[in-house]
């Protein structure tokens, strides 16, 4: 057996990946190395829980027990992070103490134990590119132009890494990834929040002009590039996942409207993101040449009625924390 720590592995994307890891590779055991913050539900990972997937309580900032499993398994893929860019406008703390300090303290354990390390980055590091009209798009050599708190903190963590490869042998791998969709993603983000306002009776909101551009990847698209990366990257590598998704914020929220039965103008315009990101755009040329890695998730809006099915279908998995989630945005007049 191969036995896989992840960290971060009840949020969002770490869910999405250790189902899929239990489901395609049976030579696998998975220790899950979560805080469980506000993003984190063991609700996600409940029913994956058993002989191959164990969950240990934990903050990645804790030296001595990172240590220890770091020691007792022999790859690393590290998730864990505060994610979300308007709480790192509000509170840039966390930020800093879980994705940088956080980062270090896994690839010193990492680099002590000899362990073969993925750390999981995203496309925001490079900052922001002009609107559409020219086709202009993130490469591996893209210079580093971070933005807010939260894509900063991504930054650095991703230049400890990379320093860490240099100067002491550290065997990883860096991925940087544009905007995520699917189940499990919770309901502070662009599309549950819009899905789960309009399943809760609230009307959609919309941040500023909606001409902010993202570049959507199914989650499940995700999850297979990582694990080529994982198996088949070379060390020291970085690698770009995007699926040619991109689409104004708009044009995706007036497709959930239109997949909803709503009308295509029910929503608000809110307050903008101060510093907001106009486009992100990724080429991954490199990882479908050199691993093979081709996107299964072509159809965006297939994949956008599935997720909204998803939200509907499991009302309990978001409902306790929608409120809360929705008096918070309020109070910024968003
Ligand atoms: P998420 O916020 O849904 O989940 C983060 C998880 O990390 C939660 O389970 C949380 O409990 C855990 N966590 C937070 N601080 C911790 C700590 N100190 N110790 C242990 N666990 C801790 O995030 P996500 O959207 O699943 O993103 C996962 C990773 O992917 C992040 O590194 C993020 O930067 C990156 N990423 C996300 C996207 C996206 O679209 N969501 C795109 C590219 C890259
Ligand atoms: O690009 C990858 C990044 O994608 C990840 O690194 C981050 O962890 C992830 O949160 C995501 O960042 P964004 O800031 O792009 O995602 P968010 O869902 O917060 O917002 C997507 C877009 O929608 C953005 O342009 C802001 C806008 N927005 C967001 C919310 C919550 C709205 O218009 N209305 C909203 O209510």
């Amino acid at each position: 057996m191969v036995r896989l720590l992840v960290t971060g592995g009840a949020g969002f994307i770490g869910a999405n990946f250790v189902a899929y890891v239990l489901q395609s590779h049976s030579e696998v055991e998975i220790t899950i190395l979560d805080k469980l913050t506000y993003a984190g539900n063991r609700n996600s990972i409940a029913k994956l829980l058993g002989s191959r997937v164990k969950l240990v309580v934990g903050d990645i900032c804790d030296g001595p027990l990172v240590a220890k499993l770091v020691c007792q398994t022999d790859m690393i893929v590290h998730f864990a992070a505060e994610s979300h860019n308007d709480n790192s406008l509000s509170n840039p703390w966390p930020f800093i103490q879980t994705n940088i300090v956080g980062t270090y303290t896994l690839i010193q354990a990492a680099t002590k134990y000899h362990k073969r390390f993925h750390h999981i980055s995203t496309d925001e590091v490079y900052g922001d590119l002009p609107l559409p009209g020219n086709d202009v798009k993130f490469t591996t050599t893209s210079p580093y132009q971070p933005s807010s708190p939260y894509s900063a903190s991504k930054a650095s963590s991703d230049m400890l890494v990379r320093a860490w490869i240099r100067s002491f042998g550290l065997q990883a791998t860096i991925s940087n990834c544009s905007n995520n969709y699917g189940p499990y993603q919770y309901i502070e983000k662009f599309i549950p929040r819009q899905i789960t306002n309009i399943l809760s009776g609230r009307r959609p909101k919309l941040y500023g002009s909606g001409n902010n551009v993202r570049d959507w990847i199914h989650v499940n698209d995700h999850s297979v590039a990582i694990w080529d990366i994982l198996t088949k990257g070379r060390i020291g590598e970085t690698y770009l996942i995007g699926a040619n998704g991109e689409m104004s914020n708009k044009a995706v929220l007036e497709m959930i409207l239109r997949l909803m039965g709503k009308s295509q103008d029910a929503y608000d315009i809110v307050k903008d993101r101060p510093g907001h990101d106009l486009r992100y755009a990724i080429d991954a040329t490199k990882l479908r040449d050199d691993l093979g890695w081709q996107p299964r998730y072509t159809d965006f809006q297939s994949g956008l009625q599935a997720t909204i099915n998803w939200y509907s279908d499991h009302q309990d998995w978001w409902q306790a924390d929608k409120n809360k989630v929705e008096a918070s945005y309020a109070r910024k007049n968003q």
